[in-house]
């Protein structure tokens, strides 16, 4: 079969993306790293077309993370401002292709400019149902947990929630990624095997790839090798069937 003919026939609801390898990427070139987030942006337009393309529902991609701010100023403000560039220059077309943007993670601390981007990009969108762009910034796994267990144990001390109603379904209710479906594939571009505090709850049944490739050379072909590996897994769910 051609890459170009290539069908998903798994379900593949939501999948999810921890772009790395941007600074690797540049060094490799001898170019400043934040040349690597610049052209990694540029993938991340690409890839959500794919996704849309092959109808997948739900695309979530970690753009910075809560440990993320070890980084230098410069290059984190140049991050920022590449995000900034990215709900900008590509606004219409999410809207056009009926993607909403959806956000996970705290972004009060970001730059006045990226905030005001992204809160303009959800509200031009929320309308929106076909798709999801789950945008995680200044996101980590563990404080989506946290937060959630605050907010319960509030509404718990202000009767608002009875204690013995919490289930996974509940408490999920009151997390980031509520509304959103499982994680079904995640991919890690770069190499690195590990997931660096990305959505630790989403990712509980999840299928993860970890091509070498880094994600400013991660294109659509590449994204169809990981479906292919993809098609060929075995989900048990803790069952005996492949489902
Ligand atoms: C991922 O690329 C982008 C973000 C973390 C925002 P990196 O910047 O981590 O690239 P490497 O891992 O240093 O190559
Ligand atoms: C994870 O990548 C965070 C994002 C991609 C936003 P990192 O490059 O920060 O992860 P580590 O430090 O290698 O674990
Ligand atoms: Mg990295």
């Amino acid at each position: 079969m051609s890459k170009e003919e290539f069908k998903l026939t798994k379900k593949l609801d939501h999948i999810a993306f921890i772009m790395d390898g941007n600074g690797r990427w540049a060094k490799k070139r001898l170019l400043p790293r934040h040349l690597g987030h610049k052209e990694g942006c540029k993938r991340v337009i690409e890839i959500l077309r794919a996704c849309d393309d092959l109808g997948i529902y739900c695309v979530s991609l970690y753009a910075f993370s809560t440990e993320n701010w070890k980084r230098p100023q410069d290059e984190i403000d140049h991050l920022f401002n590449y995000l900034d560039d990215f709900f900008n220059d590509n606004i219409a077309e999410l809207i056009e292709r009926g993607i909403r943007v959806h956000l996970m993670g705290d972004i009060n601390k970001l730059p006045k400019h990226t905030q005001d981007t992204i809160r303009k990009s959800m509200d031009l969108t929320e309308h929106l149902t076909k798709r999801v762009f789950n945008i995680c910034l200044n996101y980590g796994g563990k404080d989506e947990i946290v937060r959630a267990a605050k907010k319960i144990a509030s509404d718990v001390k202000n009767n608002k929630f009875d204690l013995d109603k919490i289930d996974e379904s509940t408490f999920e209710s009151y997390m980031m990624c509520s509304g959103l479906p499982p994680v079904d594939l995640m991919v890690r571009t770069s190499g690195e095997q590990r997931i660096s505090n990305y959505m630790l709850w989403e990712l509980a049944y999840a299928e993860m790839i970890f091509p070498h490739t880094p994600w400013p050379s991660f294109t659509k072909k590449e994204l169809i090798k990981c479906l292919e590996i993809y098609e060929g897994r075995n989900r048990r769910f803790g069952g005996l069937k492949n489902e």
